[in-house]
């Protein structure tokens, strides 16, 4: 008749011992010897507290319909801008261009998703451009993690010692962080004015001063462009062309996770390392005791009950 297996089963064997015997210290030493250390370990090694995570995100922007511009010729410049003081502080320059702008939505999904600005300067025929100077603002707002809401600035710049007649440049609105931000949370620390619009004083329109405060914020935005086309040489009688297409891309953010998600991640990291310790100290104990090294009162499975 043939025989076959057709159940297992471990039989436990129980090991008693004294409180204060040689086996139960054994036991408290190999219990400490299975926990503490892989807590060390896990905390030694990179990135046990997460202290910086990244999320993506496409950023909520909007074209606050504010900008100011400047060109400059050999000798002199025109500028304009939407800010009324400006213009009356800048009347010996003034020139008001033809302006167009529209943000477009191109993947239908209500997030703006492009700036396509056309600027228009009317100039005399003896003004030769060189150098064009442009100031966009725009609304800024993440909302994924944090609510987090600035106003933030596109800046660009562009010179060729060949008078021109355009410029072209398509380039990216990228967000510049200094600090992460919070994981939750309304943000609105740098919602605050650019330009002091009210200012009745050139100074609160000086660029250095207001670049210098602009990149003292730990959030920014920075216009990214690499590609400018700069056309030399005008028609008569034709302005000068200003053509920018903004992009407002899919973002990267840095912040700082919550209390919850630090403990996910660190007890992860101790739990992975943890394993492999009770697996090598269970195999220890079973040596110790069976092998009677430490001694032990030993109770066969098939007497338990009656103990
Ligand atoms: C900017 O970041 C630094 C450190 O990253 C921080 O100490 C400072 O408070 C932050 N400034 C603001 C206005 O939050
Ligand atoms: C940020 O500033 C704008 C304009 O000043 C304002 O409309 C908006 O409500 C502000 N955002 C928050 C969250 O306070």
């Amino acid at each position: 008749m043939a025989v076959f297996q057709i159940f297992s089963q471990a039989e436990q064997r129980r090991y008693y011992a004294h409180v204060c015997s040689k086996a139960s210290i054994f036991m408290i030493f190999v219990i400490a010897l299975t926990f503490i250390p892989p807590f060390f370990i896990a905390y030694r090694s990179y990135g046990f507290w997460l202290r910086v995570d990244n999320y993506e995100e496409q950023p909520q922007v909007q074209f606050k319909h504010q900008l100011l511009v400047t060109m400059e010729t050999s000798d002199s410049y025109i500028t304009w801008s939407t800010f009324q003081n400006y213009n009356q502080l800048q009347q010996a320059n003034l020139r008001i261009p033809v302006l167009q702008s529209r943000e477009a939505d191109n993947n239908g999904d209500g997030v703006r998703d492009e700036l396509q600005l056309k600027l228009e300067m009317p100039l005399l025929d003896t003004e030769h451009i060189q150098a064009v100077q442009l100031i966009l603002i725009f609304d800024y707002m993440l909302s994924k993690f944090s609510t987090m809401q600035m106003e933030s600035m596109g800046y660009l710049r562009h010179e060729s010692i060949f008078p021109g007649g355009q410029l072209k440049v398509i380039g990216d609105l990228l967000l510049v962080q200094r600090q992460p931000l919070a994981h939750r949370g309304l943000d609105t620390r740098f919602n605050t004015s650019i330009f002091d619009r009210n200012s009745l004083f050139l100074d609160a329109f000086d660029l250095s001063k207001v670049f210098t405060e602009y990149s003292s914020r730990n959030v920014t935005t920075l216009f990214q462009y690499n590609y400018p086309i700069w056309s030399k040489g005008r028609a008569a009688g034709s302005p000068f062309t200003l053509q920018a297409t903004v992009r407002y891309p899919l973002t990267t953010v840095q912040y700082t996770p919550g209390l919850w998600q630090l403990f996910k991640w660190a007890w992860i990291q101790y739990f992975a390392i943890l394993v492999v310790f009770i697996f090598v100290f269970n195999r220890i104990k079973a040596f110790v005791y069976q092998n009677q090294l430490v001694t032990t009162i030993v109770i066969p499975a098939f007497k338990e009950h009656k103990l």
